[in-house]
């Protein structure tokens, strides 16, 4: 599908971006003028409590600082400066799993944000700079906790509530953090499912850093209470004063760290800024979303991913929107749940992933049109390549033909979107994320920095620093520089490697053609293989093992695992093997990065080196024909024999 559909601007009515020409506008104000045309963003957006002196700090490259020297405080940014316009506004919607509902006016966030505030000053002596791990369901305490630690200069680390104990425990301990706050649990397809019993396995060992859990008391269940440790946040609350003064932050002062893989090693501790973060949030709401006044906005992520903070919570809530929470699932009660709410909330922007979208085709090809989906604008997608036969379905069935598509590609690490379609203004072609936005320098360019050829595949790099760009990989410095300043150079400096491919068509539309590490992405989700790898390298039988990812038909990409084992006598049932491994792998990282499939193996594609030539395992679980060079193998005939196994 190589269409272009044309924008229906009668939808709109973009201040911003109502032609191409405005776009190309601002592109060349940021080429004649990076830093002035940041400088005049950065003023007109932020509520700053002291000037910047600095707009671009580069001497220590590639450790950049923008707007130094000036104080600003994010959840003053978010909540507070909009009381004296909005303070009966809805800022959040919350809608329950079981349908109950909660409307949070801008008041009543400040009044909730300010007493958390205070508990976490007064009850658990949380100061500036000090760690809070948040492991939360999709529930409006999460929110209230994120801005709450901003208001007070805490730093937050979310963790998915997917992930396991140990997982858990490594990001806990990483990031020495002094409070967890948590729940009971919460509800999930109609039942209770929990979340303090993990918090409680995580902390039986070598957490000495934490002081106290915080609980929110969700879904009532009976939990183990920790004396002198664990507190309930419901009773904790009642006490706390509604006033709290907002801790004037520095701009490069980090507002949080969020854990993500990479090819290598244990997850990273991204580390975002505060000022420099907050403004791309807040433009990128502005632009991308096109958000009015009187929108309904509701993006589907969970708050423990970076779509989550900046899409949920951070843009939304600087732009002065109303943000939609909801804490269930797309499927529950039916494949109609999302439309329904769609109608109901009269939802004007709707923003999910790929695989949601796949996975509500598959199961529900009808629902769409059952329901009122007329309010509907904007429809957004995150996180892997959506397939033109996904992107179809959304625009037909869900958009009724009339929405833009925002095919939205950016990363933890970048904070907010990179590239993508402006709604009512690019021209867009169905599956492909466009053009880079104003202020960012997407290149796809060769190690060396030359431009690809069209149509051929490149890196995909920023070669210029961006304000919501990541500042560090907490406590490694030296990673972050390897991991991400490494790759590719341009003009003899090293610039911002995504660790995606691309390719640049020849009227110079962007496509994102995939990772080229070894992340693989799951239902639109980051797993290094090497954690994988690890977790299943704890069970007592497994020699050797070699994650790869495998086409997926609803998550994109699923785990499939070449196991060699130590000894096969114990495995008279391949099967059995498989659970227990899997039960491993739940138990180190969580149900997320559960295998697909495994191929039991007499032995892995290793060079004479010891390498493992995960290229040709790719290809074999593809079923593509290997046109590797095999002979650099240590045993070349092993290619077959994993062939033929795989084939089975
Ligand atoms: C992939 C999610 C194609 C990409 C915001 C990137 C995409 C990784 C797109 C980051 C897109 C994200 N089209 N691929 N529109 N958006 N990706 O850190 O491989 O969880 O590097 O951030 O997702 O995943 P992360």
């Amino acid at each position: 599908m190589s269409e272009i559909f044309n924008p229906k601007k009668e939808m709109f009515n973009n201040p911003q971006f109502g032609s191409m020409e405005e776009y190309k506008a601002l592109v060349a104000d940021f080429d004649n003028d990076y830093e002035g045309t940041w400088a005049k963003f950065a003023d007109e957006k932020i509520d700053w409590f002291t000037p910047y002196n600095k707009i671009l700090d580069e001497s220590n490259a590639p450790f950049y600082k923008w707007f130094s020297g000036g104080t600003m405080n994010v959840a003053h940014q978010c909540v507070d400066r909009h009381l004296d316009t909005k303070k009966n506004k809805a800022a959040i919607i919350f809608e329950g799993d079981n349908g109950d509902k909660e409307i949070i006016t801008y008041r009543e966030l400040a009044y909730r944000v300010n007493q958390t505030a205070n508990m976490f000053k007064n009850k658990f002596d949380i100061k500036k700079g000090d760690r809070v791990v948040i492991y939360m369901p999709m529930i409006p305490e999460a929110a209230v906790t994120m801005l709450a630690c901003a208001k007070i200069g805490a730093i937050h680390s979310i963790v998915f509530g997917g992930f396991s104990a140990e997982a858990l425990k490594d990001r806990i301990i990483d990031a020495s953090a002094k409070l967890v706050v948590t729940a009971d649990g919460a509800f999930r397809k109609g039942k209770p499912y929990m979340l303090k019993p993990v918090v409680d396995t995580a902390l039986e060992t070598g957490c000495e850093c934490v002081k106290n859990v915080c609980i929110v008391e969700r879904n009532g269940e009976d939990i183990n209470w920790v004396s002198g440790r664990d507190y309930s946040y419901n009773e904790l609350i009642k006490s706390e004063s509604s006033v709290c003064e907002a801790e004037p932050m520095e701009s490069e002062d980090p507002l949080f760290l969020l854990y993500t893989s990479g090819s290598t090693g244990k997850p990273k501790g991204v580390q975002h800024s505060s000022a420099g973060y907050i403004l791309w949030a807040q433009m990128t709401m502005e632009w991308v979303f096109d958000i009015k006044d009187n929108d309904t906005y509701w993006c589907t992520a969970d708050v423990g991913w970076i779509t989550g903070h900046t899409y949920i919570v951070y843009g939304p809530l600087a732009a002065g929107a109303t943000t939609v929470m909801f804490e269930g699932v797309p499927t529950f009660p039916d494949a109609g749940r999302c439309w329904k709410m769609v109608e109901e909330y009269q939802i004007n922007q709707f923003y999910t992933a790929p695989t949601a979208i796949r996975l509500l085709h598959k199961m529900g090809e009808n629902e769409p049109a059952k329901y009122d989906l007329s309010s509907l604008r904007i429809l957004g997608t995150v996180g892997e390549p959506i397939d033109p036969p996904a992107w179809k379905w959304y625009y037909e069935a869900v958009g009724n033909s009339n929405c833009s598509i925002v095919d939205t590609y950016w990363q933890t690490e970048t904070g907010g979107h990179m590239i993508s379609p402006l709604p009512a203004c690019t021209p867009i072609k169905p599956a492909c994320a466009t053009f880079a936005l104003p202020g960012i320098i997407a290149e796809v360019i060769e190690e060396n920095g030359t431009p690809t050829t069209t149509g051929e595949k490149g890196f995909m790099c920023i070669t210029k620093p961006w304000p919501s760009m990541i500042r560090t990989i907490w406590n490694d410095d030296e990673r972050f520089v390897k991991s991400y300043f490494g790759d590719c150079k341009k003009d003899g400096k090293a610039v911002y490697f995504t660790g995606d491919g691309a390719m640049v068509s020849e009227d110079d539309y962007i496509t994102i053609t995939g990772r080229t590490d070894d992340v693989i992405n799951v239902s639109g989700h980051r797993m290094g293989t090497a954690e994988v790898e690890a977790a299943i390298k704890k069970h007592d039988n497994v020699a050797s093992v070699a994650v790869v990812g495998k086409p997926h038909e609803i998550k994109g990409e699923g785990i499939f695992a070449y196991i060699v084992l130590k000894s096969d006598e114990g495995i008279a049932d391949e099967l059995e093997e498989m659970k227990t491994i899997n039960q491993l792998i739940k138990a180190e990282i969580g149900a997320i990065a559960l295998c697909d499939a495994m191929a039991f193996v007499p032995d892995l594609p290793k060079t004479r080196s010891g390498k493992i030539m995960r290229r040709i395992l790719r290809s074999i679980v593809k079923g593509e024909e290997i046109i590797q060079d095999t002979s650099t193998l240590e045993d070349p005939s092993i290619v077959g024999i994993i062939e033929s196994i795989v084939k089975g």
